[in-house]
């Protein structure tokens, strides 16, 4: 039987795709206040303002490509049984080739009924007041805003729980529930973190390896050792 890799990625493994890093000098945020654009609260003061600013962000999604980081961790299918836990609302991983990607933050390319959180859209052009659901309600951008549940938190829980081996690409892990999923990969696991400005966390993490490089270097690395192995 394959051996189990979990992937935790974050707005880092898609930086040099051109995508802004959240928390990063410059970062998508700078000149919007988190909860204005991604707030429930946000949505009901100023629809138009949250919906400009992710047209904006889909509009510039279709303009980028996926990196050799999204690529080296597709070849890892050849030899493992592998899991992509996204945070990212972007499609670079699908567009890799990437198999089995779970979306923890929604996605950019889609759109849902804030009345029928189940009616759920691929959206590639810009969403503007007035685009209703076949329900008659506002459709929103299909992502998790700060103070939502994350409804695959328990999916993702439930797979890290099985990782043989847990990667983590280019997150800070502030943002919870995602960054307490690294704690759910069983203490006998072998884990890696590559991000070129990784704390150490290395004293709370068992078997946790950090390589501070950028994803595009540090991935296809790593995706070589693990391919020998
Ligand atoms: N390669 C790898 N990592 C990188 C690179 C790179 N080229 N450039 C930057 N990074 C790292 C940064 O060092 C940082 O640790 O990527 C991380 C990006 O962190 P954040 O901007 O906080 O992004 P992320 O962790 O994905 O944010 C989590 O917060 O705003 C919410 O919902 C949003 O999913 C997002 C969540």
């Amino acid at each position: 039987m394959k051996q189990k890799i979990v992937i935790l990625t974050g707005a880092g493994i898609s930086a040099e795709s051109g995508i802004q890093t959240f928390r990063g000098a410059g970062g998508l945020w700078e000149g919007h206040r988190i909860e204005d654009v991604a707030s429930p609260d946000g949505w009901r003061r100023d629809k138009e303002l949250v919906l400009n600013f992710y047209n904006l962000r889909r509009a510039q999604l279709l303009t980028v490509k996926p990196n050799t980081a999204h690529e080296a961790l597709v070849d890892l299918e050849k030899n493992y049984d592998v899991t992509v836990i996204t945070q990212n609302v972007d499609d670079l991983h699908e567009r890799a080739g990437s198999s089995n990607i779970l979306h923890l933050h929604g996605e950019l390319l889609k759109v849902r009924s804030s009345l029928d959180e189940s009616l759920v859209y691929e959206w590639r052009k810009d969403l503007v007041t007035g685009d209703k659901c076949e329900r008659g309600s506002q459709l929103r951008p299909h992502i998790v805003w700060f103070g939502e549940t994350v409804p695959m938190i328990e999916p993702a829980q439930r797979i890290s729980a099985e990782a043989d081996i847990f990667i983590v690409i280019g997150t800070s892990l502030v943002v919870y529930p995602a960054a307490g999923l690294l704690h759910f990969a069983p203490d006998h696991s072998r884990k890696f973190l590559i991000d070129p400005h990784a704390d150490e966390l290395s004293a709370s993490v068992p078997n946790l390896r950090i390589i501070r490089a950028s994803a595009t270097k540090g991935v296809p690395e790593l995706v070589k050792m693990l391919m020998d192995a």
